[in-house]
């Protein structure tokens, strides 16, 4: 049975998301909703953040329950934390605090996301993935996907990056120009290649794209990027970014409430509803419906 979150009190605790910009993100929507969904005593807001030490300096004075840390403070909050995980730490980057009796630990659930949404779609036995893109995301997608063991290959425009991530991870680096997938090859596109307001560009020439193919795109704005539509059109399996973003929500709310389990239907619905239903502003990036909670 649904239970419904307790009215704001003293005992309501504060949960945020620091970024810059972020006040198109849809986590207030989604958390807000799952703590609800779950009679979690919490609430949840976007907060734009500038000066990220000063900002984890008031998640202590404040007591703050847990924050996501978004663009472009994940690496940079790191120095801010009393812990880091083993796994963030390997990654480099931070999309999660929590705030455990004072000390603040940082995970990244980005990963484990991503292997989550593409291990319940598409086994990775005897399969390769090729990712695109070298930044932050790459990063987290790569090493979750590494601690699988699956082959991977990093595609990337500019070398330097590339190489460099791939040696990180013990995996092949390609150009984009020289890539060839083969016919079982996972896509993974990381890159902003394709994200509103650049809808018709896709991260990679569209002959590259076999029909056994399966390819994911972390892009959830548009729902189907120009990638996936010509993915589909060619017969592959494909993956918007949903729900590695509802994943990682999810993981942050299990770090945050120590509940067993998430509310992951009620999370995907509220992104998916608002993706599909949102108005987009001049910038291009969803306007949330008034009244989604
Ligand atoms: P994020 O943290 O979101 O991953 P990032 O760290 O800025 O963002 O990384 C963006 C990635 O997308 C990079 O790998 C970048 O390639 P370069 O290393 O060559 O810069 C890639 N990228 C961005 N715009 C691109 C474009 N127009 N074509 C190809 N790759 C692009």
């Amino acid at each position: 049975m649904v239970k419904a979150r307790p009215d704001i009190d003293a005992q309501t605790r504060l949960y945020a998301v620091f970024g810059d910009p972020v006040a198109h993100s849809l986590s207030p929507a989604m958390h807000n909703r799952a703590f609800r969904e779950t009679g979690h005593n919490g609430v949840y807001v976007a907060l734009r953040v500038r000066d990220i030490g000063a900002a984890v300096a008031a998640v202590r004075s404040l007591s703050l329950g847990g924050v996501s840390i978004t663009v472009p403070h994940k690496t940079t909050v790191i120095p801010f934390l009393d812990e880091v995980d083993a796994g963030a730490k390997v990654i480099g980057a931070v999309n999660t605090i929590v705030n455990q009796a004072g000390r603040l630990w940082g995970y990244n659930t980005d990963a484990p996301a991503a292997v989550w949404a593409l291990k319940e779609t598409v086994s990775l036995d005897d399969r390769q993935v090729a990712i695109l893109g070298a930044g932050g995301a790459a990063r987290a997608v790569g090493f979750g996907l590494a601690a699988e063991k699956v082959p991977i290959v990093i595609v990337n425009r500019t070398p330097t990056a590339g190489k460099k991530l791939a040696e990180r991870l013990g995996a092949g680096f390609e150009t984009i120009e020289a890539f060839q997938p083969a016919d079982d090859t996972i896509l993974i596109n990381t890159t902003p290649v394709g994200m509103w307001p650049q809808v018709d560009a896709v991260p990679i020439p569209t002959d590259r794209l076999r029909p056994g193919m399966m390819v994911m795109d972390i892009i959830y704005n548009p729902l189907q990027s120009r990638l996936l539509q010509e993915a589909a059109a060619r017969g592959c399996p494909v993956l918007n970014g949903i729900p590695m973003f509802v994943y990682q929500g999810a993981l942050q709310f299990k770090l945050w409430t120590a509940q067993p389990e998430a509310p992951l239907a009620v999370m995907k619905q509220v992104v998916q509803d608002a993706l599909t239903t949102a108005t987009v502003d001049s910038t291009g990036r969803p306007q949330l419906k008034r009244g989604i909670k």
